[in-house]
């Protein structure tokens, strides 16, 4: 935290541009803000793809912290070293350990990928196929391949909103508690206002995954928000969740995964 750039800021879906020119000549990316909010420390893009894919991508690792990778709609399979082929679908997530050996085999024309790593810059190797090592758990650090299926998980009550229930993507487990990642839905219609709070943490990202919701960001502004919008709530931002429609599901990622809270008067 300290002096460490992290400003509020906010993507729309309706205002969204998607470009080429990225890893994969295949896809188009819509940034989503993160980057830029955070210095580059964590980023967020979402892909989709212009063509039918020209067969894998090539097997290949990256050196970074985070992977994680949430499927937004369509379908997508991913190899990875020993653990083989993955067909992924609409709310499953993965998280890539960092150096897991792993190609994209095929995604379908529909399919969107929101993808959410840090650092927001990092290095690619082209590789031959290899088993994946977790560290030494004498490194102290955790770091470990998952999958969390939609249609395996279920969502359970919501620790802070007992009107909320979420569904854990595994992401807290896979990284030793440096990252949580979890959808929310209404567990029944919002009471009211949940009042001005604010978070002890060092990143925080909301995605509208469906429906609509209102925060009020005090110095901000209130912010409506629909489906594809994307906030990075800088750390400390004072918030007030005004208003989620019943269908309203939020992707939130956070860094890291506990944290205090504390209302503002
Ligand atoms: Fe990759
Ligand atoms: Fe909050």
């Amino acid at each position: 935290m300290g002096n460490l750039l992290n400003e509020f800021s906010v993507s729309r879906a309706r205002e969204a541009e998607f470009e080429s020119g990225g890893l994969r000549s295949f896809l188009e990316y819509r940034d989503l803000g993160i980057k830029k909010a955070t210095g580059g420390r964590w980023r967020a893009s979402i892909s989709h793809s212009l063509q039918a894919m020209p067969g894998g991508t090539g097997l290949h690792r990256h050196a970074l912290d985070v992977q994680v990778v949430f499927v937004l709609q369509g379908q997508a399979t991913f190899e990875y070293g020993q653990y083989g082929e993955v067909e992924v679908g609409p709310g499953d997530c993965i998280h890539q350990p960092s150096g897991i050996v792993h190609q994209q085999t095929d995604r379908t024309a529909d399919c969107m990928v929101l993808e959410v790593v840090s650092p927001g810059d990092f290095p690619t190797e082209e590789t031959g196929l290899e088993d994946y090592v977790e560290p030494d758990p004498s490194s102290g650090v955790v770091s470990r391949y998952s999958v969390s299926r939609a249609a395996d998980t279920p969502f359970t009550s919501h620790p802070l909103r007992p009107w909320l229930e979420r569904r854990d993507l595994g992401i807290a487990a896979a990284t030793g508690g440096r990252v949580n990642a979890h959808v929310s839905r209404c567990r029944e219609p919002m009471p009211g206002p949940t009042g001005l709070h604010r978070h002890d943490l060092d990143f925080q990202m909301v995605f509208v995954v469906a429906g609509t919701c209102a925060f009020d960001y005090g110095p901000h502004g209130v912010v409506e928000l629909e489906a594809g919008d994307c906030v990075n709530q800088a750390p400390g931002i004072p918030h007030d969740l005004l208003r989620r429609s019943e269908d309203c599901q939020i992707l939130e990622i956070t860094s890291p995964a506990e944290f205090g809270t504390e209302d503002v008067a």
